[in-house]
Order: C-alpha cells, then sequence, then structure tokens
C-alpha cells in the first residue's frame, strides 16, 4: 500500500510541473490544480471521465461539480461510497471554456492514466463518457470492439478478468433529463461485482 501511494505521489508530482501540457499555462493563470484522482487505491472499481471543469481545476477533486452530483446519485443507488471506489479522469487539467479534451491533451496525459491503471489494478473500470472508453478499450488492445457509445452503454468487455463498462457521460443527465433513467438503469451492472 505504502508503495501504491508513494508512486500515486509521483504521478501527483510530474502533473504539477507538467509544463509541456498546453493546458498547463491556462492552468497557472486560473490557479487551477491538476486532477489526479481521488478514491481507495485498492479499490476494486475505477471510474475515468474525461477531463476536470471548472469546479474540479479549482479544488483539485474529480468530480465535485454538477456532473459529480449526479455520479454521486448513481454511486449511491449501487450502495458504492466515493471513498471505496477510485475516480479519476484521462486528461488532468482543465481544457477551457469546457470543451472536449483534444486528441493531442489525450495522448499527453493518457499515460499517466495508464500508470493509475497498473498502480490500482482494477477489476473493473467504468467509463463515463465516449473518449474514455476509446482510450481503455484501446490501452488493453481491445480497438476493434470499440462501438459507438449509443451503442456500447451499460455493456461489459472482457479483457482477461479485467471487466470495461462503458457508461454515458453523468452531464449528459443534465443536458437531457430523459438520459437520467438510462444513467440509472446502466449503472446497475455495478451491483452485480
Ligand atoms: N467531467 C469529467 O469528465 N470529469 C470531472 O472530473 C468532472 C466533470
Amino acid at each position: 500500500m505504502k508503495k501504491k501511494i508513494e508512486l500515486m505521489k509521483k504521478i501527483e508530482r510530474e502533473l504539477i510541473d507538467f509544463k509541456q501540457s498546453p493546458l498547463y499555462k491556462y492552468r497557472i493563470e486560473n490557479k487551477f490544480f491538476p486532477v489526479v484522482g481521488e478514491g481507495s487505491l485498492n479499490s476494486k472499481i475505477m471510474f475515468v471521465g474525461e477531463a476536470p471543469g471548472k469546479k474540479e481545476a479549482q479544488t483539485g477533486k474529480p468530480f465535485c461539480g454538477a456532473s459529480g452530483k449526479f455520479l454521486d446519485i448513481m454511486l449511491v443507488s449501487v450502495n458504492l461510497k466515493r471513498e471505496d471506489v477510485y475516480i479519476t479522469n484521462i486528461v488532468k487539467d482543465r481544457p477551457e471554456d469546457n470543451r472536449d479534451p483534444s486528441a493531442e491533451e489525450i495522448k499527453l496525459y493518457g499515460p499517466f492514466l495508464d500508470r493509475q491503471i497498473e498502480i490500482i489494478q482494477p477489476k473493473i473500470i467504468a467509463t463515463l463518457g465516449r473518449f474514455s472508453f476509446e482510450y481503455v478499450m484501446r490501452h488493453f488492445g481491445l480497438e476493434n470492439q470499440i462501438e459507438p457509445i449509443s451503442k456500447a452503454h451499460g455493456k461489459s468487455y472482457a479483457y482477461g478478468k479485467v471487466k470495461i463498462i462503458p457508461l454515458y457521460h453523468p452531464a449528459v443527465a443534465l443536458y437531457n433529463g430523459g438520459m437520467r433513467e438510462i444513467l440509472l438503469k446502466d449503472f446497475k451492472i455495478l451491483n452485480k461485482w
């Protein structure tokens, strides 16, 4: 466990000093923090979102804004506590104006997520949104099974003993109330583990 904490702290230090990132200057100018991730390093379940929003960048905590509130509701619905899971994103700094992360940013920050997956060794990786679904599938060499998120959501993809569970990003329920029930239904798959 000490080793896991040290490895995660090393990732944090590297991210703090990640001047190669096109998002670094924006972070410094706005007194934002990189969002490394939060939760149990021994968790069987890891959630991977896209990139921090404003609130997350201001606090350094993943999913603590409006999307996070809905994520909390979904976690409670399957009897999971935040502290029992690990929550992170692919891109660790906030892209300006809440835009989608670029391919370049995903490529640059992806190796940090790869290392976090190595450290935590989750049995289940629940991806939130299409960017993290596609990234995690590629991470495990499952790119030939990538489907549009509209087809993939709520299914389970296996890599050995690891299950990848693509879910819609919780933000979709904020823009489209009808999606709320679909997300809550898809989340039930996590009840089984
Ligand atoms: N959206 C994400 O993808 N990640 C967060 O941490 C917050 C909002």
